[in-house]
């Protein structure tokens, strides 16, 4: 037990590392001059700028990408919208009719803007419904052929009845329907067909 005191005794004691000195930087301020340093108002005015300058893009771009989600109306909304004759008026039943004599089917601009007929029944009056001119196989506009009354696609030869009821191909559907319907002011509405296609007794296929 004594030696073993004696020996840690004799052990060299530790070199004892160098303590490095803390030195702490020195930060200088720049030195400003009091008239450059905007007071409060000043700022404020300025966040004010910037936030309505950015402010309306962002809010216009907001608007742009939300609207992307909502899907599109059927067209015209629920009250329908007015037909639209060659020069851009209104179809007034009465005006049409001094013009349209017993079974004409003449174009109007309809839902979505596009061309509609109107047709005008044996007896002198407007028919409840118009049809959409445009050819169920691949678009083109549909002409009325009086001579044979029926309508003939010039694209492929489509044939369709006097009711839009396709008769030959390659069209697959017949001409989509839309309501006619005449306002207190005299004025044809178009509005979307919701109800059972009476040509072929089936659900319409565009809607
Ligand atoms: S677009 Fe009418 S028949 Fe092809």
């Amino acid at each position: 037990m004594a030696m073993l005191s004696a020996r840690r005794m004799a052990a060299p004691a530790k070199a004892q590392a160098p303590r490095r000195s803390r030195v702490m930087p020195v930060v200088r301020a720049a030195a400003v001059p009091a008239g450059d340093v905007p007071d409060m108002n000043k700022r404020n005015i300025m966040n004010l700028i910037l936030l309505g300058g950015a402010g309306l893009p962002i809010s216009y771009l907001t608007y742009g990408y939300a609207a992307f989600f909502v899907p599109p109306s059927a067209g015209g909304g629920g009250g329908g919208q007015a037909a639209k004759d060659a020069l851009g008026n209104d179809v007034k039943v009465a005006d049409w009719l001094k013009t349209h004599l017993p079974g004409d089917h003449s174009l109007a601009q309809g839902l979505k803007g596009d061309p509609t007929y109107l047709v005008v029944t044996n007896d002198g009056q407007l028919e409840k419904y118009g049809l959409n001119a445009v050819c169920t196989h691949l678009g083109c506009v549909v002409p009325w052929v009086a001579a044979e009354n029926k309508f003939k696609c010039p694209c492929h030869g489509s044939q369709y009845n006097a009711e839009g009821k396709v008769v030959r191909g390659p069209a697959p559907l017949s001409l989509a329907l839309a309501h006619a319907d005449i306002n207190d002011a005299g004025v044809v509405i178009f509005s979307t067909w919701t109800e059972t296609d009476f040509r072929t007794g089936e659900a319409p296929w565009w809607s």
